[in-house]
């Protein structure tokens, strides 16, 4: 069954919409909130450890009907079933898409092109259980007999932003050994990671789905000599297999560039890279914080995917989010959405979701093969709080974009300080009163009243000073920083990058426009190694003439 086509903009419901923006886009929240002062308890949702309140944005219930009337003409029910089921809802490459099968429990079956793989999703997970329990009790050791203490994960896109992303949020739940990433084909990125490690006693992890990858392959040849170099060790080619496990698709190249058999941890086509951390791709995270709480970490993601799955859409989360997402996006014309996390654990959660939400709906081409007439993917961007209110919510609240913003919050903090996360806390609360209400003369003349500020200088001031609010964010109160969680808060991510896809019309799956730049390379690295620049555009020869005579 392939997924429904349907232009969007066709639908009775968006012309609907299109007419409730012009009623709605002059009418400010603050108003919404004076004229109902139940708001937020009707536009909310509580589910297990998370509060939502969606109740900052610029709508009403009937903006949420006409909303919710769009995903039912857009057949999003049958869209998530097909999603579910392994149907190859990546029709472009002929695949299913099955992160939730990686994190479904033993018993289901999950059937792909006829055959069960719930089996083969839980060997791979024993293995990496067993793996990780042996690297992390010293049972296995390095070619030296020493225990590893260092772990490095040599990926890039999917097989680097979600390990990394997670291992840093989980830092909390971490042991003993130092996990490191490497990713970028720069050179200076790998050497300033390996200057610090001892080859006798550090693992590493080359995770490539394709084990195609430039970057990945050249830093994983890079970490071999290094190994073997006798400079800084004497490890010999035999160690290599201690010392070097890879997670791939491709077994055959796995297997080419010398790594044993045993040390492969197998994935499928059907893991897409973005959406990988959930398989073997995650072993780094079992490694640096044990398997129990990498499988709480599924779990968490479980639990969202039944939600997704189970509940209406008008109080399904990552539906909802979707839905306020088109809204801005294609009613308002927002062109990007900050995402800000108040915990500094989740410092990369906004550079993982870049790939996520870019990677898969940046496209202009719809699943009729025709261009889109419409705004497709929205640009995310996100600092963790407080640290990015000093650096650029200036913009937020006074600039001329319009920005609707994710904030994530957590009632409890990790370590118990209490007097410092009551304050992170009150910034929480503060920036999104401070973006709905924003400032009234009323209140900046009262401060000017206090401050002897008057005359030519108060009215002068007080243009700078008053500004409209009515800037929409979302709300995210989750209970604490846990594996499980992040498992859910992640996996609703994923589902909102779906939901919104399907009404797209798009394709979220597939990331062609990355393939081209990659073909590119290789051929201009051919015409740098040869010294010889073919025919480009002239801005790019003169550029490639430039850098050969200067190299
Ligand atoms: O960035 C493009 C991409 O194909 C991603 O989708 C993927 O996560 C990344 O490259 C790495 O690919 P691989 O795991 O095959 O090395």
């Amino acid at each position: 069954m392939a997924l429904p086509i349907t232009n969007p903009t066709a639908t009775a419901a968006w012309n609907k919409l299109q007419l409730h923006y012009t009623q709605l886009k002059n009418v400010s929240m603050q108003e919404m909130f004076a004229q109902d002062p139940e708001r937020a308890s009707k536009f909310h949702i509580q589910w297990n450890d998370f509060l939502v309140d969606y109740s900052k944005n610029i709508l009403t219930q009937e903006t949420m009907d006409l909303l919710v009337a769009l995903a039912k003409e857009v057949q999003l029910e049958n869209a998530i079933q097909q999603y579910f089921e392994g149907e190859a809802i990546n029709q472009t490459e002929n695949r299913a898409v099955l992160h939730t099968a990686l994190r479904a429990p033993e018993n289901s079956s999950v059937v792909v092109d006829g055959k069960n793989v719930m089996p083969e999703v839980f060997d791979v997970k024993n293995k990496i259980k067993n793996f990780s329990n042996d690297i992390i009790s010293g049972k296995r050791k390095g070619y030296t007999g020493k225990a590893f203490t260092d772990v490095v994960n040599i990926g890039i896109g999917g097989s680097d932003l979600g390990p990394a992303m997670v291992a840093d949020a989980l830092q909390f739940y971490k042991n003993h050994l130092n996990v490191h990433f490497v990713s970028n084909v720069d050179g200076d990125h790998v050497n300033e990671v390996i200057k610090k490690l001892n080859p006798e006693t550090t693992l590493f992890v080359i995770v490539s789905k394709t084990f195609t990858t430039q970057e990945t392959l050249s830093n994983a040849e890079t970490i071999r000599s290094w190994f073997l170099s006798q400079e800084f060790g004497t490890a010999k080619s035999e160690d290599v297999a201690k010392h070097f496990v890879a997670v791939s698709t491709n077994i055959q190249k796995v297997t080419e560039f010398g790594i044993d058999a045993q040390n492969i941890f197998p994935m499928w086509d059907w893991v897409g890279g973005r959406f990988s951390l959930w398989s073997a791709v995650g072993l780094s995270i079992s490694l640096a914080v044990g398997f129990d709480h990498f499988d709480a970490l599924l779990q968490g993601a479980h639990h969202m995917d039944k939600h997704f799955r189970t509940t209406s859409f008008e109080q399904n989360i990552p539906v909802v989010l979707a839905l306020l997402s088109i809204w801005y996006n294609n009613f308002f014309g927002a062109e990007s959405e900050a995402l800000i996390p108040y915990t500094q654990y989740l410092q990369k959660l906004a550079p993982y979701l870049q790939q996520g939400i870019m990677e898969s709906n940046g496209k202009s081409v719809g699943r009729d093969g025709k261009p889109v007439n419409y705004q497709t993917g929205t640009i995310i961007w996100g600092e963790p709080g407080t640290n990015s209110q000093h650096a650029f919510f200036q913009l937020i609240h006074q600039g001329t974009k319009l920005i609707p913003t994710d904030f994530i919050g957590f009632i409890k903090p990790l370590h118990g300080n209490q007097d410092h996360h009551d304050k992170l806390m009150s910034n929480f609360f503060a920036q999104t009163e401070a973006l709905l209400n924003g400032k009234t003369e009323a209140q900046v003349k009262a401060e000017f009243d206090k401050q002897n500020i008057t005359g030519a200088k108060a009215d002068f001031l007080l243009q700078f000073k008053v500004f409209a609010g009515n800037k929409p964010t979302n709300t995210i109160l989750i209970e604490k920083l846990t594996p499980e969680t992040l498992g859910a808060l992640i996996a609703l991510y994923e589902h909102k990058i779906f939901v919104q896809g399907i009404i797209w019309n798009i394709f979220s799956y597939d990331q062609w426009g990355v393939e081209l730049g990659k073909q590119l390379a290789n051929s201009i690295l051919d015409e740098i190694h040869s010294g010889t620049v073919k025919e480009h555009d002239n801005s790019t020869e003169f550029l490639l003439k430039y850098f050969l005579k200067n190299k």
